[in-house]
């Protein structure tokens, strides 16, 4: 296990540069594999779940190689396609991805059911019900998916909740389908859009992607291309929370503002001192925070991975917040380790309501999942003391460097493996 231990009530100042999104990159390198010839991509971040991913990429006889300049090229002509296994499966959630690459490729994938955080149930019978309209037969067997078609064939798909994973893996079983595939209610996150463009990059017909309607005219082969991740917009959104409470001077670069904007109204509307600018926003802790209300929603609503993270500002605020959260039903186990650390909070359903401001303790914490994890470093800054956070592996998942990029910032923290 590895921990982080942060000597908090420290001020931090300088500027951090975002990594490419994780959400994005889990998708695009599966997708790759829908070529034959190399691809390369670029602004992937070091992260363990990139790492999960480029195991499975090799247990399949594909190539992953990371340049010196930064860029992955991935190689697919020489796959051996076959049971991806449990523990390889399991790592994480995005190997789900597979089913659809597979599947669009050889018409024939065997994945077990997904890993990834704990934050519900997370079923994935959308996914599921969308391979079964475009032709494939789907077999369960204990835990593990057996999906393969004679042949794909486009159909209109209509998705009961705009699943953001459920509309990329229709996406990339759909691409190479015979004729159109229609997704109606598709998610409309950035990450959808950035997958949507390196697939056309390959020479795909994906229309629509951004909106509530996806076409997908399918094509017979995909050709090398070069492709680049968008800035992770939670990634940014973490440093532009912790700059919100502990710094007086914090500048977060190479981030595109819109995809922030659910957040950065919040801010304004807490009071928080602010200033967006083209590609980077700068935000001090300088102004009291008034307290606020959210609800998390698909996008662009309130984004559920930034609401266990808010959750810790909220600690700061001056009077009663409220958090809803709309899409899993097990997102505030982060809260629990926040009142170990005094906040307090009071959890009703779906709802919670935190009341500050408090001076926050220092505390032995655990994350208890990734964004959980991200709060808990939030807290772990504004408490005076060392905080020691159990479970950090969940944390490196999707955050590039955290400590390298905290250190520079002026954060007193350790990772140590134990
Ligand atoms: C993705 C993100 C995750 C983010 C979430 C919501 C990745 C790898 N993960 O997760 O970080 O928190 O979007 O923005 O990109 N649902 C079903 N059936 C399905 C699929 C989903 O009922 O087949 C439900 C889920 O339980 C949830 C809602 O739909 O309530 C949204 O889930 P979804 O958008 O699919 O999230 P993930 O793809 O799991």
């Amino acid at each position: 296990m590895k921990i982080l231990k942060i000597d908090g009530g420290k001020n931090l100042k300088g500027t951090v540069n975002i990594s490419g999104a994780k959400n994005s990159a889990v998708a695009i390198i599966p997708a790759a594999i829908l070529c034959d010839e190399n691809v390369r991509i670029s602004n992937v971040p070091d992260i363990s779940d990139i790492d999960a991913l480029k195991e499975i990429l090799t247990y399949l006889n594909a190539k992953f190689e990371k340049k010196e300049d930064g860029d992955i090229y991935i190689g697919s002509c020489n796959i051996v396609n076959k049971e991806i296994p449990a523990n390889l499966s399991k790592k994480l959630r995005a190997s789900y991805y597979f089913m659809g690459a597979l599947l669009g490729k050889y018409k024939k994938a065997e994945v077990y059911f997904p890993g990834g955080c704990t934050i519900g149930s997370r079923p994935i019978d959308l996914h599921l019900k969308g391979f079964e309209a475009l032709g494939a037969k789907v077999t369960k067997e204990d835990d593990k998916f057996i999906i393969e078609a004679e042949e794909l064939i486009g159909n209109n798909i209509y998705l009961d909740i705009a699943s953001v994973g459920a509309t990329i893996n229709i996406m990339l079983a759909a691409v190479k389908a015979k004729g159109l595939t229609v997704i109606e209610n598709a998610a409309k996150e950035p990450e959808i859009v950035n997958v949507a463009m390196f697939l056309n990059s390959m020479g795909a017909k994906i229309r629509g992607a951004g909106t509530n309607t996806i076409k997908i005219k399918g094509v017979s082969t995909l050709k090398s291309c070069y492709h680049e991740v968008i800035p992770d917009r939670i990634e940014a959104a973490t440093y532009l929370l912790m700059g919100s409470v502990v710094s007086d001077d914090l500048t977060i670069e190479n981030i595109i503002p819109e995809h922030l904007e659910a957040l950065t109204q919040k801010l304004i509307e807490m009071g928080a001192d602010i200033k967006i600018y083209e590609d980077k926003i700068h935000i001090t802790n300088k102004n009291k925070l008034k307290p606020t209300n959210i609800k998390t929603l698909v996008y662009p609503g309130f984004p559920t991975d930034i609401q266990q993270i808010i959750a810790t500002v909220m600690t700061q605020a001056q009077g009663v917040s409220t958090i809803e959260e709309n899409l899993f039903e097990n997102r505030f186990q982060n809260l629990y380790e926040l009142q170990k650390m005094g906040a307090r909070i009071k959890i009703d359903g779906k709802k919670a309501y935190i009341k500050g401001p408090i001076k926050l303790v220092s505390s032995e914490v655990t994350a208890t999942d990734l964004r959980a994890g991200a709060g808990l470093v939030i807290a772990a800054l504004l408490a005076d003391g060392i905080t020691t956070i159990n479970n950090s592996d969940y944390i490196l998942r999707g955050y590039e460097n955290i400590q390298i990029k905290l250190e520079k910032l002026g954060a007193k923290i350790q990772l140590i493996q134990i």
